[in-house]
């Protein structure tokens, strides 16, 4: 698998000679961030060697790279998802092709559920921890198995770094944990009850593996969920795919502002892990 990613490195560094330091993973809906890149380079999926093909509607599949302000960064429109049949190996693969690329702080998007009742759609939040509620038996980064210290996954710097952002710019942001469930269908009612009890702030289908893999790959960690619907039996409303688009394109503005200025402040010098 390492071999896969090294071609897979040097295929994308066949076709561009920048190394960028920031990479950003664009979740359902969260793509048109690419077309803030100046002088982009656009890479499909499908030509890339060994890498994963999306297959959700709102996930482009390919990957950018170019600069966003005066940063030199590598986005990934649309990621790979448990429920569409990957092993999380194959979740994480983007990752490792990243690491290889040179980057160092990794910001991971996604559209989320909102659990927390004082949220509502539209709102972005800051992901502070995860509770991951899907393993497969390969959910293991390198060949060793080994136990890594329990730590904090998501990178205080960076969210100390987008809390300025927000303070700055005066974009409201909620804060709160993550829940990952495998999907791919929504949560009953009972079930977001369940993630409620257990301090869960919003559901989503992603994140939380590639969170933990770069992490354990020494990559600062940042999380930033959309929340696109309030969860099921939060509302007296129906979910649907949909609805999570139609919010992601209402907050797209907001959302495009606030990840330049993120990616702005990340860059002015780079952070320690932690
Ligand atoms: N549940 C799970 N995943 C999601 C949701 C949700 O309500 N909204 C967007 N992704």
């Amino acid at each position: 698998m390492d071999n896969h990613a090294v071609e897979a490195c040097n295929y994308i560094e066949s076709l561009v000679n920048v190394s960028p330091s920031i990479g950003l993973i664009l979740g359902s809906g969260l793509g048109e961030l690419v077309n803030e890149l100046k002088n982009p380079v656009f890479i499909r999926y499908e030509t890339i060697p060994h890498f994963p093909l999306s297959t959700v509607s709102g996930h482009e599949g390919q990957l950018a790279i170019g600069k966003l302000l005066d940063t030199h960064v590598v986005m990934l429109q649309g990621r790979f998802h448990f429920y569409e049949g990957y092993s999380l190996q194959d979740v994480v693969f983007p990752i490792k092709v990243l690491k290889r690329l040179g980057v160092k702080q990794l910001i991971l998007t996604n559209a989320a559920g909102g659990i927390n009742r004082s949220f509502s759609a539209g709102d972005l939040m800051l992901i502070t921890d995860h509770i991951q509620l899907f393993y497969d038996k390969q959910n293991v980064p390198s060949s060793k198995l080994q136990h890594f210290q329990p730590q904090m996954i998501y990178s205080k710097a960076l969210l100390n770094k987008a809390e300025n952002v927000a303070r700055r710019t005066q974009i409201p942001l909620k804060k709160g944990i993550y829940a990952a469930m495998s999907g791919p269908s929504y949560e009953t009612p009972a079930e977001i009850y369940m993630l409620q009890k257990l301090g869960a702030d919003a559901v989503g289908m992603s994140t939380a593996p590639e969170a933990r893999f770069a992490f354990e790959s020494n990559i600062d960690v940042l999380g930033i969920s959309c929340i696109s619907n309030m969860a099921a039996g939060i509302l007296d409303e129906p979910l649907s795919h949909e609805e999570v688009i139609e919010t992601t394109e209402r907050v797209k503005a907001s959302f495009k502002k606030f990840m330049k200025e993120l990616v702005k402040e990340i860059a002015r010098k780079d952070v320690n892990h932690g």
